[in-house]
């Protein structure tokens, strides 16, 4: 069974760049900066870009393509490769294939949403505009409309159908002529469609949106003691990169052996700010603020990540000339970033079913996508259950495999080695004292979040009753034992099957 490779070097960098660019660039960063403080949170963004992300997405190539190389895509395999496929570590391993399992269970029930609203506005199904200053009146018809779709409606449940089929019927194509194809076309279409619709909302009102970018850009230093502040610049990181995920590994591992791995990580990393920081800051924000004045985006974003995506920007583009037109163009613009990322979420498991159990790619993405569609399913009945797995898979799991890969792939491994795999057809030479200094200094930073978010965040989590929490908390310890078996249980057979 040959594994298989990316077809072209465009195709490569789109697919990896799709697997970044996602829901996390165009609505989480918008209302996290929203939230936070704009230039008070940009501030330890970039030093979390600086200090986990670059590392941490060189480090997912590298091993990635090492892995690759000996027929491993999932985070069982390939942190099994290090300690000779023992029980402990393919489960360790397994870890960094649920943390991607289940963020795509919610994670695809939003892009349901964006698929759900862009054929209502095509259709002329949104509601009127309301004409007022006072953005709680002018958003009213939205806020209703938003809840009653998302109860879920059945129409809410036929887009979730829909989208979890053109998931499944993608993945069934393979690596090239499924998600490097999707990926070819959709990435250039959702930059062209967000440079548009960030020229549109700067424009608004006599490019009164450009304050809205001010707002975001200005320097701020008040709120650097805030640990808050850190955990949640450095959980933006970690999501939007798809970092801690396994899900860069996975990709890339599917590189031929002598892929220069470096300018593929800086590819994705640089394509993913552009997007995140240059167009994800030019859409939602400065339209709030053109249409709505300052005051009121911090105070809208205090309602929740979806509040300025699925209530607030539909509420302004209605309101415009081809209002309808517009508002489908943002929808469809979340929708491919979303389904380029839902690919990339997916796609681990299916290495884990595929390279590890040694299923045919059928069987694979079958069962693959059973497992999904059942999170999913949840995601829209069981309340609470998106913020609840949001928190644990989307969060927590994320900074803790990132330590982990850092102790595996670079302590473990060891500097030297990480250093001549890294420069191996490296178009730049990565320094050995850049290496020390990550290996260092990282997960330095990574165990301070870690204390920070004992101390700040689980408290919080963990004071709550709602009996509902119980189900996601139970679907969560669900997936990581099933993903734990499916790695042990895979031991077995890697061992007595033919080596690649
Ligand atoms: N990195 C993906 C996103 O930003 C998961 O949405």
């Amino acid at each position: 069974m040959k594994r298989e490779t990316w077809k072209t070097k465009v195709g490569l960098i789109f697919a990896a760049a799709g697997n970044a660019v996602g829901l996390g660039n165009l609505l989480r960063f918008p209302s996290k900066v929203a939230l936070y403080g704009g230039g008070a949170f940009m501030i330890p963004y970039f030093v979390a870009l600086f200090l986990l992300g670059i590392p941490l997405m060189l480090i997912e190539w590298v091993i990635g393509r090492y892995a690759g190389a000996k027929g491993h895509g999932s985070m069982t395999g390939i942190i099994g490769s290090f300690f000779n496929h023992s029980y402990g570590s393919r489960v360790l391993g397994s870890i960094g294939v649920s943390i991607p399992t289940l963020i795509v269970c919610y994670y695809i029930y939003i892009e349901s949403w964006t698929l759900g609203f862009a054929f209502m506005s095509l259709l002329g199904q949104m509601p009127e505009p309301v004409v007022s200053d006072d953005p709680r009146i002018a958003m009213e018809p939205f806020v209703s409309f938003y809840k009653d779709y998302t109860k879920p409606s059945p129409i809410a449940v036929v887009f979730l159908i829909i989208t979890l089929i053109i998931n499944w019927v993608i993945l069934q194509r393979g690596i090239v002529k499924g998600i490097e194809l999707t990926a070819k076309y959709g990435l250039p279409i959702l930059i062209a469609m967000g440079l548009f619709l960030g020229i549109v909302s700067l424009s608004m009102n006599g490019w009164k949106g450009l304050e809205g970018l001010l707002f975001i850009y200005k320097p701020d230093f008040s709120k650097l003691t805030d640990p808050q502040v850190w955990l949640e610049a450095s959980g933006q990181i970690f999501f939007t990169l798809s970092l801690g995920m396994g899900a860069i590994a996975t990709y890339a591992s599917y590189v031929k052996k002598n892929e220069d791995v470096v300018k593929a990580g800086l590819y994705t990393a640089g394509i993913n700010e552009f997007v995140e920081v240059v167009i994800g800051a030019s859409i939602a924000i400065p339209a709030a603020f053109a249409v709505f004045g300052a005051m009121s985006v911090p105070e809208l974003a205090k309602e929740g990540t979806f509040r300025l995506g699925f209530i607030t920007m539909p509420a302004i583009l209605m309101s415009l000339p081809i209002g309808s037109l517009l508002s489908a163009v943002w929808f469809f613009l979340l929708f491919i970033a979303a389904l380029t990322s839902s690919l990339a979420l997916t796609q681990p498991l299916v290495a884990l079913l595929e390279d590890e159990m040694r299923w045919s790619h059928a069987k694979a993405v079958n069962v693959s996508m059973i497992i999904v569609s059942f999170g999913a399913f949840l995601s829209a009945y069981v309340k609470g259950f998106i913020d609840d797995v949001d928190f644990w898979a989307g969060t927590f799991m994320l900074l803790f495999f990132g330590l982990l890969e850092i102790i595996v792939f670079v302590w473990i491994f060891g500097v030297h080695n990480f250093y001549k795999e890294i420069n191996t057809n490296s178009f730049i030479k990565i320094p050995k004292g850049l290496i020390y200094f990550y290996a260092v200094v990282s997960p330095l930073f990574l165990v301070l979040l870690l204390y920070f978010w004992g101390i700040v965040q689980l408290p919080k989590v963990l004071s709550q009753t709602d009996p509902n929490v119980l189900i996601s908390r139970a679907f969560v310890i669900f997936i990581i034992l099933l993903i734990a078996f499916f790695s042990i249980e895979s031991r077995r057979r890697y061992l007595s099957g033919p080596h690649m």
